[in-house]
């Protein structure tokens, strides 16, 4: 595919190279993916541009949530922390955002950009999504934007999503998932390096949800990453070292079995006596 053809792509970097980005490269492809999400503009308006340069995740998860004032929200890999203050515009002074990630750079870049924003109740903690610093039915939201993706153990991470959320509260993920891929990609490919966790199928996504205790669950919104997308992909996961196949090699293969999609969910409400069932028919409204 043409780069030039694909709207708002600014030309193909040198991808296909062998190595790690260096950091010019990298600071242009975080740009390349960060613009992929598709961020309204107007919402990054005011905020660090540390945060907004470092956005590499694969949707906009605040944007599809219905957060509400006052409310707790979990952000799971929240990297430099884009999404963590626009969900702490949304929820206001009376609520609160938490981050997790496993990274320590990404911690530090968070707390900085946190800091710069002037938003108070937010905070990141570093720890991985398999295992949440977090209190059980704690929760309103979960969100997570390509971090639950990343994550080696994705039964384990749902079934921590389910542990932390309140009765009746909600998920929405933006994440990436991959079917029909060749053969020797599972085996070699970027899809399973060590760093990048095992990218795994809609369906399963949707089963392992399932699997945790999570009900109402629904996706949609899928974008198919064009060819030089997927290149900027793998090359910003640090994936193509020590691959049979570079880059370019993959993303050539992999083409339309890539794509990002968001999942909606929600922890079902105990219901134990009646006064719950009228809360469980309040929250169905909502
Ligand atoms: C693709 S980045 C997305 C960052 C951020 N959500 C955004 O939209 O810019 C994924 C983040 O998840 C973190 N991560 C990957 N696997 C993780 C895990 N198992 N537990 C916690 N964080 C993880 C990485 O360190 C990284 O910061």
């Amino acid at each position: 595919m043409d780069p030039d053809s694909t709207p708002g792509w600014p030309g193909e970097p040198d991808v296909a190279a062998a190595g790690r980005p260096n950091r010019c490269e990298r600071s242009m492809l975080e740009s390349l993916v960060g613009m992929l999400a598709g961020y309204d503009p107007e919402d990054l308006v005011g905020l660090p541009t540390d945060a907004v340069k470092g956005a590499s995740g694969c949707g906009t998860p605040v944007a599809f949530s219905d957060l509400l004032q006052g409310e707790v929200v979990l952000d799971l890999g929240s990297g430099a922390g884009l999404d963590l203050l626009l969900a702490a515009r949304k929820v206001g002074p009376t609520g609160t955002v938490i981050g997790v990630d496993q990274d320590e750079i990404s911690i530090d870049r968070a707390r900085s950009n946190i800091a710069a924003s002037g938003f108070d109740k937010v905070e990141v903690r570093r720890a991985s999504c398999q295992d949440l610093p977090i209190a059980d039915r704690s929760v309103d939201w979960v969100i997570s934007n390509r971090g639950v993706s990343l994550s080696v153990n994705k039964a384990q991470a749902f079934a921590e999503i389910h542990r932390v959320l309140k009765p009746g509260g909600r998920v929405c993920l933006a994440d990436i998932v991959a079917e029909g891929l060749p053969e020797w990609m599972p085996t070699c490919g970027p899809m399973v390096a060590p760093s990048c966790g095992v990218v795994i199928s809609e369906q399963a996504y949707v089963s392992g949800l399932a699997a945790a205790g999570l009900a109402d669950i629904r996706h949609g919104g899928r974008y198919v990453f064009a060819e030089p997308e997927l290149t900027a992909l793998v090359r910003l996961a640090g994936c193509a070292d020590g691959l049979t196949h570079s880059a370019a090699d993959f993303a050539r293969e992999a083409v339309g079995g890539v794509w990002s999609v968001y999942f909606f969910a929600r922890k079902p409400l105990e219901i134990h006596q009646e006064g719950d069932m009228q809360d469980k028919k309040k929250e169905d409204s909502r």
